[in-house]
């Protein structure tokens, strides 16, 4: 009976073929290298010491949904054939936030304040970018990032002053926290893609690039104790306000690297001079309140990009893709902790 040895034959390859995958998975989940940075530990280690507020995002977890759209100029056609940059308007939708885990922390508490854009074009694609208003990011790699938020968290007083010592770069970040201005407006904010990407163009020439979104409007600093004043969801409200009175408008910037700058380090600011292409205006025409809105169930994985976009060599976006998965995937499924309330929609 030659066929039930060749289907056992057949079993016997499937199960190393199967055993090979569950071990390449264990492999790759971390658990023969304890000291792996894993999506897990990572966003475990984002939680503040009260435990990470339910069916919200583990980091960036207080935020006012938007949608608009991106009026491309035509110009960033030079740079990449992404359909994005073809003249003409295209749907955005996108979500103002703030970097703390706690979703009712009052605004004027939070250094960083952050956008999450989505752009979709006729062709099925989509441009995700999630962005913040400093000009560096503190650290150079995931791991300090995550050994940033241990250090912050950790009981030892001398915590942070060792991480700074072993992590020279967070110096450019702490100056830009200590010294620059803030505003009273997500519209006055500038915000940055910080990590950088490789647009290609139609004829496959490759550009290492970085985005950011500047306002139209005048930047007003206002003192972080004036901020205390005002009621603790003032930018929510103050930006629906403005919306409501007409539509706020971003340029998106792209600055394109020049060979030798540090294009896998967002901690690294590139040298003045750069060359610019202006390649549109993002144009926010409503915003929503997040409970209900548009933007609550998105993810806004900076991987995710059209054809002509692509990652580089910066390890950060392959990291951030992982950490906003799981993200994704325990607050989707706590949606009972954080129920929407519009009358027959679902989660
Ligand atoms: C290893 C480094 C980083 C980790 C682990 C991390 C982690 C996270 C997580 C877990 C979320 C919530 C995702 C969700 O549930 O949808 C998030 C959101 C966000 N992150 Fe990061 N992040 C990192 C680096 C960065 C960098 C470099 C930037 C910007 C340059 C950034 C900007 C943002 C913004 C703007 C959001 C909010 C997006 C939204 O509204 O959904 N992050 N981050």
């Amino acid at each position: 009976m030659p066929q039930p040895r060749f289907v056992f034959g057949s079993l016997v390859l499937i199960a190393v073929a199967l055993g090979g995958g569950a071990a390449a998975f264990a492999y790759t989940a971390g658990w023969f290298s304890p000291q792996r940075l894993t999506p897990k530990k990572i966003v475990n280690a984002l939680a503040p010491p009260t435990g990470a507020a339910l069916g919200h995002r583990r980091n960036h977890a207080k935020g006012i949904c938007f949608t608009g759209v991106f009026e491309a100029n035509g110009a960033g056609s030079v740079l990449s054939k992404a359909q994005v940059f073809t003249r003409g308007q295209y749907p955005a939708l996108g979500r103002f936030n703030l970097a703390t885990a706690d979703p009712n922390a009052p605004d004027a508490t939070v250094r960083v304040r952050g956008i999450g854009l989505r752009i979709s074009t006729p062709d099925g694609q989509q441009w995700r970018s999630a962005m913040i208003d400093p000009p560096v990011f503190p650290v150079s790699t995931p791991r300090a990032f995550y050994e940033l938020l241990l250090a912050s968290k950790s009981k030892d007083p001398n915590a942070m002053k060792t991480f700074a010592g072993a992590h020279p770069e967070i110096a450019a970040f702490g100056a830009w926290a200590k010294n620059a201005p803030w505003t009273g407006s997500y519209a006055e904010e500038r915000f940055n893609s910080l990590d950088s990407f490789v647009f290609t163009e139609g004829s496959g020439a490759e550009h290492t690039v970085r985005w950011s979104l500047l306002p139209a409007v005048q930047p007003v600093a206002v003192s972080p104790a004036d901020l205390a004043k005002r009621g603790p969801d003032f930018l929510e409200q103050e930006i629906a306000e403005r919306v409501r009175g007409g539509p706020q408008r971003w340029t998106m910037v792209v600055t394109i690297a020049n060979p030798g700058d540090p294009t896998a380090d967002p901690s690294k600011a590139w040298p003045e001079g750069r060359r610019t292409v202006a390649v549109g205006t993002l144009v926010v025409q409503q915003v929503e309140a997040e409970r209900d809105g548009p933007c609550r169930d998105i993810n806004f994985d900076p991987t995710v990009l059209p054809s002509g976009m692509k990652t580089s060599d910066d390890p950060f976006p392959a990291a951030r893709s992982a950490a906003y998965a799981r993200s994704y995937d325990l607050r989707t499924a706590e949606a009972k902790d954080y129920p929407r309330t519009a009358t027959g929609a679902k989660p």
